[in-house]
């Protein structure tokens, strides 16, 4: 029998933790930054400190991952510093093995105890960031986005305390400081490293609650820290400064203009290729297939019509449109006919039919270049059926698109369309804008413009 039969076998269970509820946060600064040192009274009292110390222990001591939400995505944690429990985590994902994990840390301490293992100096550098085993191009990142949706990559020490397949082959190891509180107390109580990708299956769209981690890993692991949803909603900027001129290697909840505030950042590069990969890739996550549901995604530039989506429908009986600023549904009607038969379901979603003769007839009067087979090629039964169109609105602010994205493309897989629309946004907007395209450009089989 393998380890995946062997998994498969596990009962996952959700550990529901309100971070209101586990204790006292006590900070050394006055300005109560995680940045300083910190420390966390735990309560005796109701539920949440006890399925909190049982994730910590479950990362102490199992090789079997933990999930836990951090504020980007959900992460699958791991000690960073045992071999076996990493290996527990490319198992359960079925991540390939040269792509690196990011570290996660709770205090500056703990990161310093990374770079500089043979040192002893409990809290020498804890207020200061100056003259330390951090790389100076990297103090004014974090005094200002740290803890945050940023990894920086540093020079991996030899010896390494993390284990050698965190970080592949590399010479480097991307850390973090997360904000969510829960992650923080969560690798603060564990006193680990903490390695941890999103907590989705190999290629499919990073999850933001604990039921999207347990659609994809149910039966792989034992835990599911249960915090709510995230509130960023795409994974955390990665970014090497050891390089110059320093360069972006994922666009994430921190942008470029932000960073571009830093000394030493001014002229920061942008080290990702959005569309047809091409070159090399430096982040090595970059090659692989990412964020795809499993219905074809096709991202639209321009006006929602139904001429549009009868270009690219095919015999496809379920479409998904997932629309940001100016997508309406009553787009979709068809000239001379009273509007949808819309009925509004639970959450962001609405659902309405037309029929496959009104779509046929306007694909026919419609110009354009099907990539799809033809509906004409249809048979007359195919033709009368209905069409239905599920529609979800991700919002219309950056960040809140951002936080909505992954979870509205699988509640669209979830209800089995075949075909999701997707509305671009302008990239160049700022914010968390670069981010939420180049995560749809990777989830896309097609951009079309109209
Ligand atoms: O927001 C996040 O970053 C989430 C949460 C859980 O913290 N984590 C996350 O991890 O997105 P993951 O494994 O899905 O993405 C990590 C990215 C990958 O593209 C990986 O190749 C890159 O960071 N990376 C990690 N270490 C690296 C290194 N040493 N050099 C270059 N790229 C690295
Ligand atoms: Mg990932």
């Amino acid at each position: 029998m393998n380890g995946i039969e062997q998994d498969s076998k596990m009962q996952t269970q959700l550990l529901p933790v309100n971070v209101d509820n586990i204790g006292t946060f006590m900070f050394e600064d006055p300005r109560k930054s995680f940045l300083g040192n910190w420390t966390l009274r735990l309560s005796v009292i109701g539920q949440d400190a006890a399925n909190l110390c049982q994730a910590v222990k479950q990362l102490q001591t199992s090789n079997s991952p933990v999930a836990f939400p951090t504020e980007t995505v959900y992460g699958l944690g791991a000690d960073a510093s045992r071999a076996d429990a990493v290996a527990g985590i490319y198992r359960a994902k079925q991540r390939p093995a040269d792509n690196p994990l990011i570290v996660h840390v709770s205090s500056l301490t703990q990161l310093r105890k990374l770079l500089m293992p043979s040192l002893d100096f409990p809290g020498k550098f804890a207020n200061a960031i100056d003259q330390d085993p951090i790389p100076t191009i990297y103090h004014c990142l974090i005094s200002r986005f740290w803890p945050g949706p940023l990894t920086i990559l540093l020079p991996l020490p030899q010896p390494s305390p993390v284990a050698p397949a965190v970080t592949g082959s590399l010479s480097t190891f991307g850390v973090r400081m997360p904000s969510s509180r829960l992650a923080l107390a969560l690798i603060h109580l564990a006193d680990v490293p903490v390695a941890a990708p999103s907590a989705n299956a190999s290629t499919k769209p990073s999850p933001t609650t604990a039921a999207h981690v347990l659609q994809d890993l149910s039966g792989r692991i034992e835990f599911i820290v249960d915090g709510g949803p995230c509130t960023v909603g795409v994974e955390s900027t990665v970014v090497d400064g050891l390089t110059d001129p320093p360069v972006i290697l994922r666009p994430g909840g921190v942008s470029i203009e932000m960073l571009r505030q830093c000394p030493g950042w001014e002229y920061v590069a942008v080290g990702y290729k959005d569309g047809i990969e091409t070159s090399i890739p430096r982040a090595p996550g970059m090659k692989y297939k990412h964020y795809s549901p499993r219905a074809r995604v096709i991202l639209v530039q321009g006006l929602l019509s139904l001429g549009l989506v009868a270009q690219y429908i095919g015999s496809s009986a379920r479409i998904g449109l997932a629309k940001t600023r100016t997508w309406r549904d009553e787009n979709l009607a068809v000239p001379g006919k009273p509007s949808l038969q819309g009925s509004s379901s639970q959450s962001r979603l609405s659902e309405f039919a037309i029929s496959r003769k009104e779509v046929i007839d306007l694909y026919k009067s419609c110009k354009g270049n099907p990539t799809t087979p033809s509906i004409e090629a249809l048979g007359a039964e195919e033709r009368s059926d209905m069409i239905q169109f599920l529609s979800a609105d991700l919002g219309t602010d950056a960040s809140s698109i951002a936080q909505n994205l992954f979870s509205v493309l699988r509640e669209l897989d979830l209800r089995e369309v075949d075909i999701i629309f997707v509305e671009a946004i302008d990239e160049a907007e700022g914010h968390a804008a670069a981010a939420i395209m180049n995560r749809l450009r990777k989830a896309a089989e097609l951009q079309v413009q109209v």
